[in-house]
């Protein structure tokens, strides 16, 4: 049997990925989920792929108790990545107490827990967010922390410095904070990919919804930015790619391969794509049509961000790999599936 790894969030878009690879590295993984952002089919798809079921606990990441027994019931748990997390900006405006409990008491509940099981160490899924806009693009893991545009943004910046204190008070454990740019795609064998409830605010799944018929056209918000085409530029990192990321992470803490006992990685691809260019990458990938209109600006978007992933390609050892031709094809391929099943 490999290390035991607890994913949470685990049946989530970027978890389930997750896991998958973490089962093809040879890691045994306890997924927990509450399944309000996903279901359960989920697991069968990770199965299917992986010839592997994962454990599976239906549970709310902040009922401590309920997380009690599930560290009791698997025994030997040796490191967690932490996905479970509420992440709609809008939302998090409206709902703020929402996000501020649900994102901050999990993360906490985990980290006690963490001490009292002895577990090695934590990957904490953080966010570019954290930027704002940032003063030097490409942005690396220097640049400033801003001030949080939404609740969902502050708990993204909130949680890394809960880690941080947590870690630098003694707690015998390492962490490793991922600022994820903005990851997209789907599993090659399309068995499991994002899947948003109700109306997608995403990019990605608006698009395709709107290029399989369910939406009638995908608005593209500005296009009186200061950029080369005037609409938004941002960092598409393939979801397999950001998976394995996540595998690296965990190897480099169970093994102690660093110094520090806090380290930040930036895990994107290093180059920046406009929405207009995004929307063309995937006419050209697919020969798809996405009908498009042109629209005001979304408020609280940032114009322009993409990573500087030096870092995560020299210290990690990981880099992007996939192209975003390929990447915008496995969404593509996830949307026709969703079609197919009759999901969507
Ligand atoms: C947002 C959050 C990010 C969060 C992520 C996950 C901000 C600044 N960033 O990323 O922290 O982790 O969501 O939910 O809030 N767009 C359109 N039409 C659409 C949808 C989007 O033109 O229908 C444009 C947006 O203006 C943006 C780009 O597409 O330029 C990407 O948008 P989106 O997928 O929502 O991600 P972010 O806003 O970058």
């Amino acid at each position: 049997m490999g290390k035991k790894i607890l994913v949470t969030g685990g049946a989530g878009y970027i978890g389930s990925h997750t896991a998958v690879e973490l089962q093809n590295a040879g890691y045994e993984v306890v997924i927990v989920d509450n399944l309000s952002n996903s279901n359960e089919a989920v697991i069968d798809g990770i199965t299917r792929i992986t010839g592997i079921r994962p454990a599976f606990e239906h549970l709310d990441c902040n009922d401590r108790e309920g997380m009690h027994k599930v560290f009791e019931k698997y025994p030997g748990i040796e490191g967690v990545i932490h996905f479970a997390a509420s992440k709609a900006v809008g939302e998090s405006v409206q709902k703020p107490l929402l996000y501020y409990r649900n994102n901050l008491v999990s993360l906490m509940n985990i980290l006690e827990l963490m001490q009292e099981f002895g577990v090695k160490g934590i990957v904490f899924s953080s966010s570019c967010t954290v930027y704002g806009q940032p003063d030097v693009l490409p942005v690396d893991e220097s640049a400033p922390i801003k001030p949080a545009l939404s609740p969902y943004g502050n708990t993204k910046q909130i949680c890394e410095e809960i880690v941080r204190d947590t870690i630098h008070s003694g707690a015998a454990y390492r962490a490793i904070l991922l600022r994820y740019f903005n990851p997209i795609g789907a599993h090659p064998t399309a068995e499991i990919g994002e899947l948003p409830l109700g109306v997608p605010q995403n990019l990605i799944p608006y698009l395709t919804q709107t290029a399989i018929g369910i939406r009638k056209e995908l608005s593209v918000f500005g296009n009186d930015y200061n950029t080369p085409d005037g609409s938004c530029i941002r960092d598409y990192i393939n979801v397999v790619d950001l998976a394995k990321a996540h595998v690296v992470a965990m190897n480099r803490m169970l093994n102690a391969l660093s110094d520090e006992a806090v380290e930040v990685f930036n895990l994107g691809t290093g180059r920046g794509v406009s929405v207009l260019e995004l929307i063309n990458s995937f006419e050209r990938a697919t020969g798809v049509a996405v009908p498009h209109k042109i629209v005001g600006r979304r408020k609280g978007d940032i114009e322009q961000v993409w990573a500087n992933p030096d870092r995560a390609n020299n210290v990690l050892g990981w880099t992007a790999e996939e192209s975003l031709d390929d990447t915008l094809a496995s969404a593509w391929r996830w949307q026709e599936k969703l079609r197919e099943r009759g999901i969507m």
